[in-house]
């Protein structure tokens, strides 16, 4: 797909209207992870810097049209200012005389903030005339959303198609880095899918066996893979009714050439709290109470052989329980793996998806990969090959 970005940009003196996701998570008022802050600054800095008004949109929560005061975006001003170190202005409406008078103000290279998109129904409507109140106050419209892309919104969509268009930095790399880890990648690709649940995640397994060399399935959703091939999990959390839908994706991966990599030990306990007894167990002894809340040792060994054996890796979602140590292990051991392959060159470390970068995050490693995804549904959306709506309307 090709896009316009702002290398193709005449930015002096425009207004650029620029989608940002600043859907950060917060705690007592103040930003907890500043992240998606922090990447959207390229943008936001290349802008300025070339004497554009660099005009946010964005949105917080889910208001669902309605002004919802606790889901304001003004607290997220001065930390956007502080990591960006500039002022950041705020706007409390982003359609209308309060946003026009605002952006009359502006000076080329400052930076304002409107309030957030959610609070008019038309946004989530993709509503035409909203898209157009939006872009009555833009030269052109810059998406550096690639988290929101999956979202067919006026602001995300809509404006794309009313104004020059183009992908911010975020967006192109996110886009480069995805396509270097699905697209076209280096071969042989691993991927690591886990998380609680197969029935969350079927479109993307379906869609991987068919892209992927290998497929290692950690975490709960593991276990509908093992009860389906008649092993006894145990209390373990599992989805039996599921059983069919397993063995046809086991059927399908065989059928594409994938390698499933399912667990052949596993880390079982009677409950999830921080420190309780674990015991590791073959799947022939698992017992009636245990519930499996890790990958065990050989299965790890396996898996890192795996990652060993291929240049490019894609992980969603975390192998185990990894918010609750001693169940953290397989999930941090196999990320230090991947992260000193990545950082020797000798691998192409990508993940993406709410947990995979909590997961990292406990790790230490996010900064080791060779591309973290700020997207949690837009990341699960691509890897299941689906068109997302705010990539799409950038397409020239
Ligand atoms: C996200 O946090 O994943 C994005 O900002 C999208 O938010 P949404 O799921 O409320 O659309």
């Amino acid at each position: 797909m090709t896009f316009r970005t702002l290398d193709d940009a005449d930015l002096s003196g425009k207004r650029a209207l620029v989608r940002v996701d600043l859907n950060v998570p917060m705690a007592d008022g103040q930003v907890s992870d500043d992240t998606r802050l922090r990447a959207v600054v390229p943008t936001i800095a290349k802008l300025a810097k070339e004497g554009a008004k660099v005009v946010l949109l964005a949105h917080f929560d889910r208001p669902k049209g309605k002004v919802v005061p606790e889901m304001s975006l003004k607290p997220i001003a001065p930390a956007l200012a502080e990591v960006l170190g500039a002022p950041v202005a705020f706007a409390a409406d982003c359609v209308g005389e309060v946003a026009a008078s605002a952006i009359a103000t502006m000076k080329p290279g400052d930076v304002l903030l409107l309030e957030n998109v959610r609070f008019h129904p038309g946004e989530e409507k993709n509503d035409p005339d909203f898209a157009k109140a939006l872009a009555a106050n833009g030269d052109l419209y810059v998406n550096d959303a690639f988290s929101a892309a999956h979202r067919a919104h006026a602001s995300t969509e809509g404006i794309a198609r009313m104004l020059p268009a183009y992908a911010g930095e975020q967006m192109r790399r996110e886009l480069e880095m995805l396509e270097a880890a699905l697209g076209k990648p280096k071969r042989p690709v691993l991927g690591i899918v886990g998380g609680s649940k197969v029935s969350t995640k079927l479109d993307l397994l379906n869609n991987l066996v068919k892209k992927l060399d290998r497929l290692a399935i950690g975490g709960g959703m593991a276990n509908t893979f093992l009860a389906a091939q008649g092993v006894d999990v145990g209390a373990s959390l599992c989805e039996h009714d599921l059983a069919d839908t397993a063995r046809e994706i086991m059927a399908s991966a065989k059928a594409a050439g994938c390698e499933l990599l399912l667990p052949i030990d596993v880390v079982v306990a009677q409950e999830v709290k921080p420190g309780v007894a674990a015991n590791v167990r073959d799947l022939a002894d698992i017992q009636g109470a245990d519930r499996i809340l890790d990958a065990g040792p050989k299965t790890l060994a396996k898996l890192i052989a795996a990652i060993d054996g291929s240049a490019t890796l894609i992980w969603n979602g975390p192998l185990g329980v990894f918010e609750v140590p001693p169940f953290d292990k397989a999930t941090v051991e196999a990320a230090l793996h991947a992260a000193e392959r990545a950082k020797a060159g000798k691998l192409v470390a990508v993940a993406g998806g709410g947990d995979t970068v909590a997961a990292l995050n406990v790790a230490g490693v996010a900064d080791d990969f060779t591309f973290v995804s700020t997207a949690g549904g837009a990341f699960l959306e691509w890897m299941e090959g689906k068109e997302l709506p705010g990539v799409a309307a950038l397409a020239i």
